[in-house]
Order: C-alpha cells, then structure tokens, then sequence
C-alpha cells in the first residue's frame, strides 16, 4: 500500500525524515524541523516568482496547463461563454453556484442599482490631466472609493463586505468609462440602467448626442464573453497582489488599487496593449519573418504568447479566436489579423516557440478585437480590470474566510555582507 508521504534524507546530518503529501503537496513548515544543528533556523524551499508554491487552497478556479482547462467553479469555460452572462458568470465564481432565475435577476437588479458614482468622485477624475492614462485614472479611482465608504474597513462583517462588493462590481464599468471619456476630452456619460451591464459599458463610452445609445447585439455579446474569459484565473501576478494586500485586512478598494497596478504591467494586462504596438511595429505581413528571427536571437518577446501555466494550449485564446470573427462581421476586418495569423502560423511551427511550449494567450487577439471595436490600446488593461474585478473579489472573499491565512510574509536568502562597522564619510573610497 503505498504510503502519502515524502521520505527525505539529510545528506549534511545523514538523518531521515518523513514528511506527509496531502493534495500533491508537501507543507513548507514541514521542512523547517531539517537542521544541522540546534542553531540552525531550519530548511526552507527558495522559490522566486513561486513557480512551484501553492500559497493557498481555493474552490474556485481549476486550471489544468498541460492540457488547456479553465473551469470556474466546474464549470467548463467554453460553456460559460457559449450559454452563460458575465453577471450569472460573475454570481457563479462569488457564490459558488450558478443563480437561479430569481436570483439572477435580483442580483443583476443589484448591480445596476450601483452603476453610478458619488459626483465629487467624478470631480475627482476631472482634475486629472487631459492626457492621462485611464489605467492610472483607474486605479487612483478605485483607490479614493475607499474614503467615500467609511463602513468598507468592517471587512468581517458580512453584510458590510456584501455591499462593497457590489458596489465595486457595479462601479467599476463606470470608473473605465469615465476614465475613457477624460482620455478624449468628451463629457462623462451616466450610466443607463435600462441596459444590459455591458450595453450599458458601451453607452458609457460612445454615447454622444443621441437620446438613447443603439447598443449592437453582437458587439455587447462578444464584450460580454472576453469579460468572461477574464473574469477569473486563479493566482496570477494580480490575484496574488489582492491576497496579499487583503492579508493586512485592508478595505476591499484599496486592495484593489494595488491588484488593478499588478494587472497594468506588460508581461500581465498590459499584454494586448503590447501586442498591437508590436503587430503595429511589424508593420505588414511581408515583415513577420524578419520580426521572428528577431525574438529568437532574444531581441524581442514574441507578445501574447507564452503563459506560465498554459503549455499546450490557452482554452481562452480558441474562444476569443471566434469571437474575433463575429465581431469583424459588424465592424469589418482589422488589417492587423493578417500579421497575427502570420505571426502564430510560423510561431506554431517554428522549434524555437515549439520545444519552450509558446501558444497564442488569451491577450494574442483580445487587443485586435478591442480595436475593431474603436477602444484605443490605453483601455485595454482597464477592460481586462473590469472582468477581473470578480475573481480579486471572490479571491479575497476566501482569503477572509480561511482560517489558514495570516499576513503574507516571504522568507528571504540573504546573500548581502555580514555585519560590519560604520566609517565615517572623510575615510571611504573617493
Ligand atoms: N516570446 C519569446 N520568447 C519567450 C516568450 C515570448 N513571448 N515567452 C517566453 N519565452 C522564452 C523565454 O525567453 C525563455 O527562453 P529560454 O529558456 O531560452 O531563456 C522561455 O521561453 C521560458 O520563458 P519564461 O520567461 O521562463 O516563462 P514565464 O513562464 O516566466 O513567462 C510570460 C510567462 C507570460 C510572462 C512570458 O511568456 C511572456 O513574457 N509572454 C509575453 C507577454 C504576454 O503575452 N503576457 C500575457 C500573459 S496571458 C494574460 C495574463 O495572464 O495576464
């Protein structure tokens, strides 16, 4: 019968230890009893950029990278974005449990009942300068809800939390929109709450002099699924940010801030931005090769590919590929596709993308959808932060329930100089 543990032998002391695995893995404290002595602080893991550390137990997003699954709360992600909405997609991953009808339809009541911003958050955003980045708007917006919600601190009581996640989820379309509009100069839209959460998103950004804002049903059903495909993917650079910053137990806004920042760099959401300034810099289909030979003698990264847990294939990245085609048939072809699919054609059989496993990601077409669909390149990371919104918040929900976490605190392997004594300024090297 085998046995679930892990038998570890100690080569400096030549002692023996047995350590038990429970789910696939083993518990790092476990290893803190291996020493060579009494004086010893004991073994740790050294793990940057934990590529092999699970840093928690979750229940609600399942992802296999070996073999291209994405399942919330079970649910396949094709399924989702065949059949389901982002709102029921939304109430699925903070619940636990696909709604019912009733539900469904009070929970989406609920959100649109929370669309709109107190008016001096909106004086707030205009002082910002005429050309400022949304995502910065964005997160500096997130980041002042705090001090209009002086009840957001009492995050271990329930009702309190309920509240301020709805505001968020709410809020947040409308905060992206705003920031959009500053980008351009127009006035704010208010929200629309006779739409749908994304028709109303699309109102918010493009509406002009028109009475009521003609949302088209195939572009507010293709917003809808990439918010889908967004809305959740485990711990990631910015899951892992809003775990950690709600470890101190801050308000949910300020955490948020900090995971929408983690979400703005190039190798996270800013990722489709990287990549329409690359097919834009590869210029014409002709250049691809050029461009190709480039990334492999490490000159470039080939952005929108490759993922740290995706080595086969991103499930996301197939659904978005379809979606792409249903949105140029209203907005009519992006003269990028070509010098995309150029680019993944030779990628998928070149040696060098194939032996390091680098796949289209979700975020290869995502920014060339976005674009035919008039959102400039600056919006893209604020898009994604829109969707991601629900899973930091489901994130952080099970962050506060499980009596396993504490602060978030890494050890460290120092490697710096020992102690050594002060010298004064007049005798060290001129
Ligand atoms: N282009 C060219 N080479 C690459 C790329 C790329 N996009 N990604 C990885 N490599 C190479 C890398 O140089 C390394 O080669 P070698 O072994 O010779 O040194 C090898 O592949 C492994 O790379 P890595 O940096 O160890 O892989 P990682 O798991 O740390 O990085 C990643 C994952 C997503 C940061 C990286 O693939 C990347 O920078 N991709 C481009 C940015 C991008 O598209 N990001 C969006 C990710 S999906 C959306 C999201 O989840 O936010």
């Amino acid at each position: 019968m085998p046995q679930n543990t892990l038998t570890i032998t100690d080569n400096r002391t030549g002692k023996n230890y047995e350590l038990p695995i429970e789910h696939g893995t083993i518990r790092a404290m476990d290893l803190r009893q291996i020493q060579v002595d009494d004086d010893d602080f004991g073994l740790m893991s050294y793990d940057p950029a934990f590529s092999n550390t699970a840093s928690t137990r979750s229940t609600i997003t399942f992802v296999d990278g070996d073999k291209g699954i994405l399942r919330y709360r079970g649910y396949p992600i094709e399924q989702l974005a065949e059949s389901s909405s982002f709102l029921e997609v939304a109430y699925l991953i903070l619940q636990g449990e696909l709604p019912s009808r009733t539900e469904l339809e009070a929970w989406s009541e609920e959100i649109i009942h929370h669309t709109f911003l107190h008016e001096n958050i909106k004086t707030l955003m205009e002082a910002f300068r005429y050309d400022a980045h949304p995502m910065g708007m964005f997160i500096s917006t997130v980041a002042a809800l705090s001090t209009f919600y002086p009840e957001a601190p009492d995050i271990f009581n329930l009702e309190s939390r309920t509240y301020q996640i709805k505001r968020l989820i709410a809020k947040v379309p409308t905060i992206a929109a705003f920031s959009f509009r500053h980008s351009r100069g127009l006035p704010y839209v208010y929200p629309d709450n006779d739409l749908s959460f994304t028709g109303n998103f699309l109102s918010m950004m493009f509406k002009m002099s028109e009475a009521r804002y003609k949302v088209s049903p195939a572009l507010e059903r293709a917003l809808d699924v990439l918010f889908i495909l967004h809305a959740d993917h485990e711990q990631n650079c910015s899951t892992n940010t809003m775990r950690s910053i709600g470890s101190s137990h801050p308000d949910p806004y300020s955490a948020l801030a900090g995971a929408a920042a983690a979400l703005y760099g190039p190798l996270h959401g800013g990722a489709n931005e990287a990549v329409l300034r690359m097919l834009g810099a590869i210029g014409s289909v002709k250049n691809v090769p050029g461009f190709i030979d480039r990334v492999k003698a490490g000159g470039n990264r080939l952005m929108g590919f490759g993922h740290r847990v995706y080595k086969n294939y991103d499930p996301r990245a197939r659904i978005i590929k379809q979606v792409a085609d249903e949105v140029f048939a209203v907005t009519g072809r992006n003269p990028l596709l070509d010098i995309a699919l150029e680019l993944e054609k030779i990628a998928l059989e070149d040696d060098y993308f194939v032996s390091r496993k680098l796949y289209p990601n979700v975020d290869f077409y995502s920014g060339i959808i976005y674009q035919a669909m008039a959102i400039p390149t600056t919006m893209f990371p604020v898009l994604f932060a829109i969707a991601r919104t629900v899973g930091w918040l489901a994130q952080w929900q099970e962050l506060l329930s499980d009596p396993e976490q504490r602060i978030a605190r890494p050890r460290q392997v120092y490697l710096g100089q020992g102690q050594r004594d002060y010298v004064s300024i007049d005798r060290r090297r001129s």
